[in-house]
């Protein structure tokens, strides 16, 4: 059995290649794609960023957006983020855990952006992710969630299945170490029905790699 890595961790210890992901060829249409959706959508607003990673994607919302707030467990990717962006005036950098947030940020959001975030949230976790969001953005506020499709022979197979049906892919880090990262693949209708009391879903796009499902919180 290979060793379970936190998920902070890994992305402490995986930070400075975690670009890489952004250059293979065949995702590139995908992400020309999402770059152009974000900047539409978010036009004009007050975006709090969650798991913000190395701001790939701060950058390109906050062309078009009043303001962002990328957040971010991981101080090294905060970090990095930073350097990426750094001339970038409207982006405000938040380092602290999703899921225990001990600062007062509640309500200034109009708008709430999170990307390959959700396929890491343990399936016990969803719902204090839910109300989370709930208490930090203006009720009837529009969120964006973009994360994987599982394609088979692309995509990180499911190695190990834990008791909560949570699943686990198998990665390598920096180091050639192999560990498990938590990775649940979600369809289309699971995620409507997680959210279905909470949010009104809006629209789900279905990529080549990619879905992206937007929402307005009720
Ligand atoms: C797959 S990366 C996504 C980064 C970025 N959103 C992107 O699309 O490039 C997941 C990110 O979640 C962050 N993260 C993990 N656990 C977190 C938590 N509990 N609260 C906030 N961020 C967290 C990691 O540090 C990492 O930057």
């Amino acid at each position: 059995m290979e060793n379970f890595i936190e998920l902070s961790n890994y992305y402490s210890i995986q930070s400075s290649v975690y670009d890489k992901v952004y250059q293979k060829p065949e995702r590139q249409n995908d992400l020309k794609y999402i770059s152009i959706y974000l900047c539409d959508h978010f036009y004009n607003k007050e975006v709090l960023e969650i798991a913000s990673g190395t701001g790939y994607w701060t950058k390109k919302i906050a062309q078009k957006a009043n303001k962002v707030m990328s957040l971010d467990i991981c101080p090294e990717m905060i970090s990095i983020a930073k350097k990426n962006n750094d001339n970038c005036k409207n982006i405000e950098y938040l380092t602290t855990d999703i899921f225990n947030i001990n600062v007062q940020i509640n309500n200034f959001f109009n708008a709430a952006f999170s990307g390959f975030w959700w396929s890491h949230i343990p399936h016990s976790k969803i719902a204090h992710f839910i109300d989370t969001l709930h208490l930090l953005l203006q009720p009837m506020s529009q969120v964006i969630f973009i994360d994987n499709i599982y394609v088979p022979g692309i995509s990180h197979k499911v190695e190990f299945t834990d008791k909560d049906d949570n699943t686990y892919v198998l990665r390598y880090l920096k180091n050639g170490k192999k560990c498990l990262v938590l990775k649940n693949y979600h369809h289309k209708d699971d995620l409507i029905n997680i959210l279905s009391d909470r949010a009104k879903c809006v629209e789900y796009t279905a990529l080549e790699y990619t879905w992206i499902l937007r929402v307005s919180l009720v």
